[in-house]
């Protein structure tokens, strides 16, 4: 199937949506989406977005906050840009019909904004997070996929893994110009090629290169790697950001327990129910995220338990405010009402991703790239806790800006296709499932023990020869294979985690999210993005 669109975006996540909402405004959209609609990294998130609503607060603390939390690599302009559009991102969601947690007693009841019930998260010196409960990204994905859904000039293809951008170097000076995507129906297995003037990669994150992470089994990196195999710049992937507190079952599945929760007065403990993140950082429990991680880290490497403690609070509030985690909670045998939850860290969200400047553009012509995927200068080394779904949101918007007026100039009939041969593989088998499963828990494996919370550089130059073994299997099951969604899941998974895994090789310094023991200090000299293009690895 060869199916043609103005405006083509991969993946469902607040900032697809969005933005697929905005787009269609000028012209027909399509969007690919892995699985279901709703299911994203933002279906996950709990905590919600931050921006500037109290009359204490100001674009300046704010932009001041999310500068300190990148620790020296946080571009000044992208914070800018981001914190000061915030609130009116925040409005049109509104406005399409998102509801945020208000206050319940506001004196200003006709001005919606100033009743917004505002949360605190750690590294934000105001109350800054707008929610709705404990599930704002479930309230997003609810109302953004049914206005998608029902719009009439939105396509929507479930179950499509983009698997390959389509592009050519013939125009524009031998600048790579992206003329839509190459997929895969997971349903029928049939490849299809998917033509479009304007691409939007909206592909979310990489979490599950890792054993023990908050984030949904998709989000395996598939963007960020097809955009790097087309010949984009990728930035700082050495920056994966550990959550601090997930429980985690027996399986190693794992639920992420909000910041949210230490915003309310969550105390971090010990086994002997000793609060010890005084030890850490005068924040105490409401440091950075990086700080936090790694003091539960050392923690736990001496041998304690550690637990998050809230069950000191009125029962009725914490049920009433975070109802998803106490329903959790339960599940998993504790009543966070009652007793003190076992929390661990985990993977939680990419930094780094495919370079963009302010407008979310790339270094290929016709391709944006915006939310997780995209390296934007926002996070730098360390994201501020609620500014991913801010960053998705304003970047949506600016790339609609750009996107609509390129369009324009772009004649549909131009666009050049791709050969699908190269993906069809009609006598071949399918890889044998157990093989994928080895490869992929091997990988899991290497990333978590040599890419963890602490890295060093042996670690990183035996992890990197290991992974780049079982890249070189995932690559060949790719080539060989019959084509499935285990199979193409499986090479980003290699591609990307080999990608982490030389990032954080290069990075001899310890900076934000990255801290290697063998330097254990900031190196202003190397205070730089790491990046990777095809041609230099
Ligand atoms: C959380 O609720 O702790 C997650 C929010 C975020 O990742 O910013």
């Amino acid at each position: 199937m060869r199916s043609n669109t103005d405006f083509l975006v991969i993946g469902s996540g607040v900032a697809g949506l969005f933005y697929a909402l905005k787009a269609a405004e000028h012209g027909n959209v399509s969007i690919i989406t892995k699985k279901n609609i709703k299911d994203s990294n933002t279906l996950h998130a709990q905590g919600g977005i931050a921006s500037v609503f109290d009359l204490e607060d100001s674009f300046e603390l704010h932009i001041r906050d999310t500068i300190e939390a990148g620790c020296g690599l946080t571009d000044k302009d992208a914070a800018t840009l981001v914190v000061k559009n915030g609130p009116a991102r925040i409005r049109e969601l509104i406005s399409l019909g998102v509801k945020f947690d208000t206050k319940p007693f506001s004196e200003s009841e006709n001005e919606a904004e100033f009743s917004l019930d505002l949360g605190l998260e750690g590294g934000h010196s105001r109350k800054r997070i707008v929610h709705a409960l404990d599930m704002t990204g479930h309230e997003l994905e609810t109302v953004l996929s049914k206005l998608v859904k029902t719009h009439p000039r939105i396509k929507v293809f479930e179950n499509h893994l983009a698997l390959d951008f389509i592009t050519d170097s013939k125009e524009s000076h031998g600048m790579i110009s992206c003329n839509g995507v190459i997929a895969l129906d997971s349903t029928s297995l049939e490849i299809k090629s998917f033509l479009s003037k304007i691409t939007v990669l909206a592909a979310g994150g990489s979490g599950s290169v890792y054993p023990y992470t908050s984030n949904p089994d998709i989000a395996t990196g598939d963007g960020i790697a097809m955009g790097y195999r087309a010949g984009a710049s990728v930035a700082n992937l050495e920056f994966m950001q550990f959550h601090p507190t997930c429980m985690c079952n027996s399986d190693g599945r794992c639920f992420l327990i909000s910041e949210a929760v230490r915003g309310e007065g969550g105390i971090l403990k010990d086994s002997s129910g000793n609060p010890f993140m005084h030890k850490y950082s005068p924040l105490k429990d409401l440091a950075c995220r990086d700080i936090v991680a790694r003091a539960i880290h050392s923690e736990l490497k001496n041998g304690e338990k550690i637990f998050l403690d809230i069950s000191f609070k009125d029962p009725g509030f914490v049920k009433k405010r975070f109802p998803n985690l106490y329903k959790k909670c339960l599940e998993m045998g504790f009543d966070m009402t009652k007793e003190p939850i076992p929390v661990v860290p985990a993977a939680h969200y990419m930094c780094g991703g495919v370079i963009t400047d302010r407008k979310g553009q790339t270094d290929i012509k016709r391709l944006y790239v915006i939310g997780e995927a995209a390296c934007t200068g926002l996070h730098g080394a360390n994201r501020l806790a609620s500014n991913s779904l801010l960053e998705a949101l304003v970047y949506a918007h600016e790339a609609d800006l750009s996107a609509c007026e390129e369009a324009e100039k772009i004649k549909a009939g131009s666009l050049l296709h791709d050969a699908l041969e190269r993906f069809e593989r009609k006598n071949m088998r399918h890889a044998e499932i157990t093989e994928v499963e080895r490869i992929k828990t091997a990988i899991k494996d290497t990333m978590w023990n040599y890419a963890g919370i602490v890295r060093s550089d042996k670690g990183l130059a035996e992890g990197l020869k290991i992974i780049r073994g079982l890249r070189k299997q995932a690559t060949e099951l790719f080539d060989t294979k019959a084509i499935n969604s285990h199979t193409a899941e499986l090479r980003s998974i290699a591609e990307i985690s080999e990608m982490i895994m030389t990032s954080a090789a290069m990075r001899k310094e310890s900076r934000g999210l990255h801290f290697n023991q063998d330097h254990p200090e900031k190196d202003d000299s190397l205070k730089k993005n790491t990046i990777l293009r095809k041609s230099c690895c």
